[in-house]
């Protein structure tokens, strides 16, 4: 899909505007706190996912007011022409057309994939910067997960609350199960397919990278008997530390190179590769699955990458043939292959 229209009304720091945009590779460029990252986010919250920063709703809307309120506006063509537009109040609001949409239908139509400063550490860091990858490409391929993956959540509280207060433990155990088990399927699933798109992001890879899913848990091949066995072998540990140590939430994408884990034998460079590489194999997995073409968001991306990352990465970029968004605070080098706006105090403008 592509981003061929969008209009914003006050939407953070951002001056209204209409902006047409065409297919292909572009660069946001601005100097620090100009608006390039609101608008990533302007275009994150109307391809159907929430604030950024884990904010709440009405934190995207202008501090300043905004007599109309804050409204944005997408047109989208590709595969489907569509156009959404976003209320934003208490809560966020979506209509396609003229008929009200939830998130998780829309997310699939309009697929996005963000890269954010944070997911620079996907190699190194901890093991929730990894789920999230997992995370959102389950949502795009399975649109009720975000739902079930919030139920899992929810019962995971409950639980941790019941060992808390030595409460009878079965209850919660009984709502986590088919839970864990719906989730564990749709990550192997989703790993397997980043796994199987590495190959497919050219030269920004160093040779024999491969991920595997580490579940929280046994690893029984049975998901349900993994589920109770893992929980039984973890009674002790679970009763001991206060919360449930078996499950989704403590799964890991497990990223290694041969037999060796990439965290120690890359530099930091190489990691940051390694890190867009496994978003792109996301993209690639939506555009095998879903047959659309995903857009991408990527967020200073091209930080701590020398010459000849960044020219790997416009490479690999180009290769895509899909709509990507960029920011960067400096003008990049070598010459960009797409167009450049500028962002000043929350306007945008041709370069
Ligand atoms: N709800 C809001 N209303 C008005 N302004 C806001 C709101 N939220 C954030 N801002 C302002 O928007 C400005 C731009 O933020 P943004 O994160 O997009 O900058 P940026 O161009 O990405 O900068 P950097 O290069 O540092 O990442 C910030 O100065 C911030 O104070
Ligand atoms: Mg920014």
């Amino acid at each position: 899909m592509n981003i061929t229209m969008t209009q914003w009304e006050g939407f953070r720091n951002l001056k209204p505007r209409r902006q047409e945009w065409t297919e292909g590779l572009h660069l946001l460029l601005g100097p620090n706190g100009s608006g390039k990252t609101n608008i990533l986010e302007a275009l994150h919250v109307m391809t159907g996912w929430g604030a950024l920063r884990g904010e709440r709703v009405p934190d995207l809307r202008d501090w300043r007011g905004s007599e109309r309120g804050t409204f944005l506006t997408g047109r989208f063509t590709g595969e489907e022409d569509l156009e959404i537009h976003v209320g934003i109040g208490p809560r966020i609001v979506m209509k396609k057309g003229d008929r009200a949409i939830r998130a998780s239908h829309l997310r699939p139509l309009v697929p996005s994939l963000i890269f954010l400063p944070g997911d620079l550490s996907m190699i190194e860091g901890s093991p929730s910067v990894r789920r999230r990858l997992l995370d959102r490409l389950c949502a795009l391929l399975f649109p009720v997960y975000a739902q079930r993956l919030h139920e899992y959540g929810r019962a995971l509280r409950q639980r941790n609350a019941s060992l808390k207060y030595g409460k009878n433990m079965t209850a919660t155990a009984r709502v986590m199960a088919p839970l864990a088990e719906w989730i564990w399927a749709c990550r192997l699933a989703a790993a397997d397919l980043i796994g199987n798109g590495l190959a497919e992001t050219g030269s920004l890879l160093p040779e024999g990278v491969s991920v595997a899913l580490k579940r929280g848990s046994l690893g029984l091949e049975d998901l349900h008997d993994d589920f109770w066995e893992s929980l039984k072998a973890s009674e002790k540990e679970e009763k001991g530390s206060g919360v449930c140590a078996v499950g989704p939430h403590r799964d890991d994408l497990e990223i290694r190179c041969g037999e060796r884990d990439v965290a120690r034998c890359f530099s930091r460079g190489y990691r940051r590769r390694i890190a867009v590489a496994l978003l792109l194999s996301s993209g690639r997995a939506v555009e095998r699955k879903m047959r659309k073409k995903p857009v991408l968001l990527l967020d200073e991306v091209t930080a701590e990458l020398d010459h000849e990352g960044r020219e790997r990465l416009i490479c690999a970029l180009l290769e895509t043939g899909w709509q990507v968004f960029a920011t960067t605070a400096e003008a990049c080098t070598p010459d960009w292959p797409g167009m450049t706006w500028n962002v000043c105090n929350g306007n945008v403008s041709g370069s």
